[in-house]
This record gives structure tokens, C-alpha cells and sequence, in this order.
């Protein structure tokens, strides 16, 4: 390891190959790893006469390889990490150092996910495929119910897994928390997975479900929405680093954490867990339950970015922001009160759309609050407190005692 003393006293090629202190620092450390490294490796890369000619060249394509180049390409210095060095966004330290951690909570929940780990095709369907295919087994207002929501969520994991993997990734800049969104990333090509599966086993038509998001306007609004906010982020050229462009990210966040996965998720998922709940759909209602407790923790992920954010830059959270992160909740609450009409045009499974509209006020409260912002509809309570029991529920017991899988030990590893 070199002190800065060892680089002070190097010589002038090194300061033509770098531009900057920790870059300098890097390279002299790489030269060190080079010269004392170089005889094994070059005696290891002496061309033998068993060396068919493919193997020549790819000898000789290393003996080409420039280390320093690579190392360029690097995200943040190529320094040892220290803690202090992290940040949310706009950090300057080596990102592909995953410790010491700085967000514990961030690691905590990337376990957590991994301890909740399922697959759809764990889920016993037989029941439902009896139900659905039996003209008298559900009413018209079921059935939509059923159909409508398998639209928006087929398409609407998919919005969130692309805004993660395509715009969001690249910005954070703290290595505990991509972890976890590489977690989340799977999880959310999981729900994806859930929805066709449930859509194949039903026998409903693929095209019109995976389509709805265009043609069903409560459905297709959503969307719409969300897809403004990934719109100017998802760029490659864009980058963070000035207030305007750390608020664009800011905005992204409460969008998809707060909005699409906090609010635009519940009417859907309380309608669906209600169908399960009187015995109905009840593999398409398991199905939605394992994907709601992993969404309670993309929603408490996403929070806890967005504060982190806020605590270590207050001047991105002044009146402007704070005014505007209230309209994205509040307008994201309307779209989903609209949803809830058009899925519930009369009263079903002990529910209606007055009912469900006082449910999303409720929930849009807490949204506002877990960001530091007040109450929009103060007063409002929740009509539906089950739906609060079962996104409690440990990760071990399951809401209709169908089946538990732990995965925490893993399949063993077979060598035949
Ligand atoms: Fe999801
Ligand atoms: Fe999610």
C-alpha cells in the first residue's frame, strides 16, 4: 500500500497517466501489482508449442491489456473506502466496495428479501382454474375484478423492474443499496412471472391482459403517469450533481416508491386479497399476498432512500419540492380512486368504491407522512384493517396455510 509521501516521491511518468490524486494513487498501486506479479505471469503466457493458434492469440491479446485502462472505467476513485466517503447520490468513493457499510438498513432489508424468497409455480392453482372456467363459479363484477388487475400488474412490475434497472441503478451511488435493488430488480421479474403464470393457468387471453395498459383507460393512466417521471432519468446522458438534476432523481423516487408501489399497487392487491379471503382465487390471491410483502419492503426501501437523500442534501427539500412531492401523492391518489370505480362500478366481495376511495385517503396520509409531509385528508380512517394484519405477517406463516417454503437453507447441490 502506498502513503501519499511514497507518491510524492514518484516519478513524472505517473503524473502524465493520471489526472487526478486518488487516480495517481491507483495507478502507482497497479504498477507495484504489475512489476512484482509480471515474471510468474509472463512465464505463464509463454507460447508452447502445444498452443493451438486461437490460444496464441489470446495470449498475445493480454500481453496488449492495459490495466490502467480499465481502471479508468471504474465508478468513483479506486481508493480503500471510508464509511464517511458514502453517499446516497453523487458519491465520490469506489462503488464496487461493497463494506464498510454505511446504510445498514439497506443490507438488513437485501437480506430480509432473500429470506422471503418464493416462485410462482409453487402456488397450487387448481382451484382457481376450476372457478374461473365454471360459467356460475364467479359473478360479472369478479371476473372484471380479476381480469382488470391482472392487466395492470402484468405491465406495471415491468415499469418498475426497467425504472430500477434502467435509470434508478445507475444514480444511486452507494453499493449496500444496489445490492438491494438488484434484489429487488428479481423480485419485481418474479411478480411479472406471477401474473403470466396465474394468466396462462386461467387460459385468459394473453394479448388483451398484457395489452390492457394501452386500451383500458383507468389502466392506461397509471401507467402514463409513471412513465413521465422515468422518462428524462432513464437518458444515458443524464447525470445527478446539480440541484436540478438531483430533484429529477428525487422526483423518480417518490413517483415509483411512493406512488406506483405505495398507492397505485393497493386497490388491486386489497380487492384481490379480499377475493382470497371468502375462498375465492384463492392461488391467485397467494400469489398476490407473497407479492404484497415483498412490495411493504420495496415501499419501506424506497423511503428510506428518499429521507437518507433528504438528511444529506436539505437544500434539494425546500417549499417548491416539498409542494410538488404533495401533488405527485395526491394526483397518484386521485388516479387510483378513479381505478377503484371503474374496477368496482357497484359494491363485490363486501367492498365498494367509496369504501376503497376512504382506504387509498388513508393510505396516501401515510405516504406523505413517511416523507416528512402532512396529511392531505386528516380524519381518515381505515375501513380495511386486515389488510394492515396480513402485510404484518412474519415471514413464515402463510395467510391461507396452503403450503411454507423456507429457502433460507437453499437446495443442496447435487455433482452427479
Ligand atoms: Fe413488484
Ligand atoms: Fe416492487
Amino acid at each position: 500500500m502506498l502513503s501519499w509521501d511514497e507518491f510524492d516521491k514518484e516519478d513524472d511518468e505517473l503524473a502524465v497517466k493520471s489526472s487526478t490524486p486518488a487516480q495517481a494513487k491507483a495507478a502507482a498501486t497497479l504498477d507495484r501489482l504489475d512489476s512484482a506479479g509480471g515474471a510468474a505471469a509472463l512465464e505463464a503466457r509463454a507460447a508452447t508449442a502445444a498452443d493451438s493458434d486461437a490460444v496464441k492469440r489470446a495470449k498475445a491479446a493480454l500481453d496488449d491489456l492495459d490495466i490502467a485502462e480499465g481502471l479508468a472505467e471504474l465508478e468513483g476513485s479506486a481508493a480503500r473506502v471510508a464509511v464517511d466517503e458514502k453517499r446516497m447520490i453523487n458519491c465520490r468513493a469506489d462503488l464496487n466496495q461493497l463494506v464498510p457499510f454505511k446504510y445498514d438498513w439497506a443490507w438488513q432489508k437485501y437480506l430480509d428479501g432473500c429470506a422471503n424468497h418464493w416462485m410462482p409455480q409453487e402456488v397450487n392453482m387448481t382451484a382457481d382454474i376450476a372457478l374461473w372456467k365454471d360459467q356460475d363459479g364467479l359473478t360479472e363484477d369478479e371476473r372484471r375484478i380479476v381480469m382488470r388487475n391482472l392487466g395492470f400488474f402484468s405491465t406495471a412490475d415491468s415499469l418498475v423492474a426497467n425504472n430500477l434497472a434502467l435509470a434508478v441503478y445507475r444514480l444511486i451511488t452507494n453499493p449496500e443499496c444496489r445490492q438491494y435493488i438488484l434484489r429487488q430488480a428479481f423480485e419485481e421479474a418474479i411478480h411479472t412471472h406471477a401474473y403470466q403464470y396465474c394468466i396462462e393457468s386461467l387460459g385468459m387471453d394473453e394479448g388483451e391482459i398484457f395489452n390492457m395498459y394501452h386500451e383500458i383507460p383507468s389502466v392506461a393512466k397509471k401507467a402514463a403517469w409513471g412513465l413521465k417521471y422515468t422518462r428524462a432519468i432513464s437518458d444515458p446522458e443524464f447525470n445527478t450533481g446539480t440541484p436540478e438534476t438531483d430533484k429529477e432523481l428525487l422526483r423518480n423516487l417518490i413517483a415509483y416508491y411512493c406512488v406506483l408501489e405505495g398507492i397505485f399497487f393497493y386497490c388491486g392487491f386489497t380487492q384481490i386479497l379480499s377475493m382470497g379471503r371468502r375462498n375465492k382465487m384463492t392461488g391467485v390471491a397467494e400469489q398476490f399476498q407473497y407479492i404484497l410483502r415483498d412490495e411493504s419492503m420495496h415501499l419501506n426501501f424506497g423511503i428510506d432512500v428518499i429521507n437518507q437523500i433528504k438528511i444529506e442534501n436539505p437544500h434539494l427539500w425546500d417549499a417548491a419540492m416539498k409542494e410538488e412531492a404533495t401533488q405527485m401523492i395526491l394526483q397518484g391518489t386521485q388516479l387510483e380512486i378513479e381505478y377503484a370505480r371503474d374496477t368496482m362500478p357497484r359494491g363485490v366481495l363486501g367492498m365498494n368504491a367509496a369504501m376503497m376511495e376512504d382506504y387509498l385517503k388513508f393510505i396516501a396520509n401515510r405516504r406523505l407522512t413517511q416523507i416528512g409531509l402532512k396529511e392531505e385528508y386528516p380524519g381518515t380512517t381505515n375501513p380495511f384493517p386486515w389488510m394492515s394484519e396480513i402485510m404484518d405477517l412474519k415471514k413464515e406463516k402463510n395467510f391461507f396455510e396452503t403450503r411454507v417454503i423456507e429457502y433460507q437453507t437453499g437446495g443442496a447441490l447435487s455433482w452427479d
